[in-house]
């Protein structure tokens, strides 16, 4: 067995006394699409939040290529090779394209050529290409996701984690971004995704975990749990 990129151990975490994630342990095989699938208020952000230290454990562990990465600062986890393209796509409005994908490489580990790094971007993205010197706020919310993906991979990231990047967009949008999924992890990226498009993710799913109350309640292979009649009933609509 190959040693997981992330090992998920008992983390449970929140916002103050209010304890949202309770806790949750899965692992992130190297070179696979990892899914969460849970409805709205599951505590998917949350648990992506933590994931990425910007949010404090209350218990458990986070373990990123063998190393203890629970107590470290988000940028140090970036720098371990993390990066979290968050829900609601947050790039900086008032910044250009090309400025939002520089600020994705000011970790060491992405400085050398951070330029070949976002011709590469351009390459996978050409509408970003044709847009650099644009303000990313002007940008519609789908090319938005776009810059916000390709900002999390100027880092370099041997795990790249997607907080429902299809959340609000055209159905032609959101194929785009379930192909540009697959496409990065043909390419060797190890993703994990969290979605509430379920029969999108399950498709494109190595693996996938039900997140439901904080909780892991179902796991499986994306086929077995497309298959499953709990999720088929409360997930698929069948
Ligand atoms: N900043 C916050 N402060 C307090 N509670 C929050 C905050 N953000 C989210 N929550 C609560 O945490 C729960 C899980 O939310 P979230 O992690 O966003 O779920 P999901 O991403 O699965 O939709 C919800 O009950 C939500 O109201
Ligand atoms: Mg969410």
């Amino acid at each position: 067995m190959t040693p997981p990129v992330l090992s998920v151990q008992g983390l449970k975490t929140g916002y103050g006394v209010m304890t949202i994630v309770h806790g949750v342990s899965f692992d992130v095989a190297p070179g696979r699409i990892t899914a969460l699938i849970g409805g709205n208020g599951a505590g998917k952000t949350t648990l992506m939040l933590a994931l990425a230290g910007l949010l404090p454990l209350t218990a458990g562990r986070v373990i990123m290529h063998g190393v203890d990465i629970s107590h470290q600062r988000s940028n140090q986890r970036v720098q371990a090779g993390l990066a979290l393209v968050p829900e609601g796509r947050k790039v900086f409005p008032t910044l250009s394209v090309a400025e939002n994908l520089r600020l994705g490489a000011i970790v060491p580990r992405a400085q050398a050529d951070w330029q070949g790094r976002m011709e590469e971007m351009f390459e996978l993205f050409p509408r970003l290409k044709e847009r650099q010197r644009q303000l990313a706020g002007t940008l519609s919310g789908g090319e938005q996701q776009m810059l916000a993906i390709a900002r999390g991979l100027m880092s370099r990231p041997s795990l790249l984690l997607l907080d429902e990047p299809t959340l609000g967009l055209a159905p032609i949008m959101a194929k785009f971004v379930f192909d540009t999924i697959s496409r990065l992890n043909e390419s060797g990226v190890t993703i994990l995704l969290s979605e509430q498009d379920t029969r999108s993710t399950l498709r494109v799913a190595h693996e996938a975990h039900v997140i439901e109350n904080g909780r892991v309640s179902l796991s499986g292979s994306g086929q077995e749990l497309a298959d499953h009649p709990r999720v088929r009933q409360a997930y698929l609509g069948l």
